[in-house]
């Protein structure tokens, strides 16, 4: 480089005019205009235009420039001529008359438009990273990232949390997903295991007495991959210690209103609103309910066991349940769409899926025929239908009549547009219960982990009544997304025993598993709780984005893959003879 950069290409204005200055960056665009040639010039700041005349030094070379060379310009800053003033920009008003100019690299065509609307298939983005990174959309993306660690250090920090890093090669620790493994050279046949949360380390931490922990974390998880999930992701991890769930709610909706207003300049109000879990499920299907419209979901299984409707009436006799949405203004649905419903409804699992029109403060269609007039004027109420609309039902067992249904409202929002973009709609999920029956491994499993605290009043029915225990965790969801989860921790040794035992961890497992955490619990463990957000989903909702790959910069495909760098790949045999591993073709 012959000279030093002494602006970027986002920062030259008007009081700039008169200034030679030396700016470096990407050809943006380059126009030739009557002999004179425009140059956009971009780099992460901004664009700045910059004028090369036929007298100038670098007029010759510069018609050679082509999109995403690198250049370094020498010039003079004047103003735009008038009509050719872009107020929109911050560098709208100046141009740099380039007296020289270097070329500091050439670039082949990109395969991706940097500038631009037309965006490439996201398999190409993915492969060429880098230059996707390039786009301005997805700059201003990872910008507010690192703006968002930044608030959320400076807002920790001041609130007395101390910033540890904890191992990424650990002893495997359950939280629900397949672990990542790692085997170990030194110790043959032994394996790491990469976490899927700093969990038992924060706690130990809180034994150790730090008392306030926190820290921007990498979480590795082998699970099926969906929009909002990655293999590797990044929480905001939190551990407390002397505290009860009132103060983690409120800390932490200092956390987030203080995002809101330091990166968007948005207001939200706190205290958050809460909703006990069971309420979640009963009226929204899901956990993590989107709140920004209603369309709740009915139980109306009372109403329909004495109809003339076979479908439902065996239902409601074998212990299903008939539930269902209404959609407003749907009525007017044409056999086919009613249909293209069903078919929705049966991809996911539905036996069916019943639709009944309102019109005239009655039933019509088909199936009106089986409600006699109490029947349907009762289901009209418990909907709260009016003419016009439709009620969409399902008879199913308990939990697959939640799950379509809860998909199927937000499938209902969106095609009815019910979802204002803008809208934030946040609450805590609170009152879970501590274990869910897994009926594939017959057993309990927990909802949260295996460290989160029964509510002290139902202790005792760890080992009777594990079903009904309820458990000292809470969710935040954010427009129907779970963006952090935690829970206050079982700080006695006898109790985190009982939870293993629960879960049908005999004692042997849990020493092998967990020993070391068993054995510090009984070293004078504090009271202690805490939380995790998950860092790339809050950046996501912040950034407007649909996808968390949008917002970190190295992603991976939904099959976990990498398209750049070909990760996962094979090694060489003998990195696997060094560490004893064949591989069974
Ligand atoms: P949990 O498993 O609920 O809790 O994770 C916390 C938050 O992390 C985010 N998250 C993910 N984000 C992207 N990709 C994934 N695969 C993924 N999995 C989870 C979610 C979730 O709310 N140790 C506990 C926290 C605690 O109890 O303090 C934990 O990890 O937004």
């Amino acid at each position: 480089m012959k000279w030093k950069r002494t602006h970027n290409c986002g920062e030259l204005d008007r009081q700039n005019v008169g200034s030679q200055v030396v700016i470096m960056g990407w050809v943006s665009t380059r126009r030739d205009h009557g002999g004179i040639i425009f140059i956009d010039l971009r780099d992460r700041y901004g664009i700045t235009q910059v004028n090369i005349r036929p007298e100038s030094n670098a007029y010759e070379d510069a018609k050679r420039l082509r999109n995403e060379w690198v250049v370094a310009f020498r010039g003079l800053v004047e103003h735009r001529p008038d009509g050719m003033v872009n107020v929109k920009m911050k560098t709208g008003a100046i141009e740099v008359l380039a007296s020289e100019m270097e070329i500091l690299n050439s670039s082949l065509t990109p395969p991706i438009n940097i500038i631009g609307e037309n965006v490439a298939s996201e398999d190409i983005r993915l492969k060429y990273r880098y230059l996707d990174l390039r786009r301005p959309e997805m700059q201003a993306c990872i910008i507010q990232r690192h703006q968002t660690a930044q608030v959320v250090r400076n807002y920790l920090t001041s609130n007395d949390f101390l910033e540890i890093e904890t191992p990424y090669l650990m002893k495997s620790t359950p939280e629900g997903a397949r672990d990542f493994l790692v085997p170990s050279r030194i110790w043959r046949g032994k394996f790491y295991a990469l976490p899927q949360s700093p969990q038992t380390y924060k706690q130990l931490l809180m034994v150790s007495g730090f008392d306030r922990y926190f820290q921007i974390v990498r979480c590795f998880r082998d699970e099926d991959l969906r929009a909002d999930r990655q293999p590797e992701f990044t929480q905001i991890d939190i551990e407390m210690s002397f505290i009860d769930e009132e103060d983690i709610f409120r800390i932490m909706e200092g956390l987030v209103a203080t995002i809101f207003r330091e990166v968007l300049g948005r207001e939200i109000q706190t205290p958050f609103p809460r909703m006990t879990y069971d309420t979640a499920v009963g009226k929204y299907g899901i956990d993590r309910p989107d709140l920004r419209f209603g369309m709740e979901i009915c139980n109306v299984s009372d109403i329909v066991r004495d109809t003339e409707f076979k479908v439902f009436t065996d239902a409601v006799k074998s212990g299903k349940i008939v539930a269902g949405i209404c959609a407003h203004g749907c009525g007017g649905y044409s056999r086919k769409q009613v249909d293209d419903l069903a078919e929705w409804a049966k991809k996911r699992g539905a036996g069916g899926l019943a639709a009944i029109k309102i019109a005239e403060g009655t039933l019509e269609g088909s199936l009106a025929k089986f409600f006699n007039a109490e029947q349907s004027q009762a289901l009209i109420t418990a909907f709260g239908a009016q003419n016009g609309d439709m009620l969409l039902l399902c008879a199913e067992e308990r939990d697959l009549a939640r799950q379509i249904l809860a998909e199927l409202r937000n499938e209902m929002a969106r095609r009815l547009d019910l979802i204002d973009p803008k809208q934030l709609a946040l609450t805590w999920i609170v009152d879970f219960p501590l274990f869910e029956w897994d009926t594939e491994r017959n057993r309990y499993v927990t909802l949260h982990h295996p460290f989160t605290s029964p509510v002290p009043e139902d202790e005792d029915k760890l080992s009777s009544d594990p079903g009904h225990v309820k458990a000292r965790a809470y969710d935040l969801v954010l427009n129907g997304m779970e963006i952090a989860g935690g829970s206050i921790r079982i700080a006695k040794q006898e109790i985190q025993k009982k939870m293993f035992d629960a879960l049908k961890i005999s004692d042997e497992e849990a020493e092998a598993k967990f020993g070391f955490l068993l054995e510090a619990l009984k070293y004078g463990a504090p009271p202690h709780g805490g939380i995790a957000f998950g860092f790339d989903r809050l950046i996501m909702i912040l950034s407007g984005r649909n996808s968390i790959r949008d917002v970190i910069a190295f992603p991976k495909t939904a099959s976990a893959s990498s398209l750049m760098d070909g990760a996962p790949s094979e090694v060489d045999t003998e990195q696997l003879v060094e560490l004893g591993i064949k591989i069974k073709k």
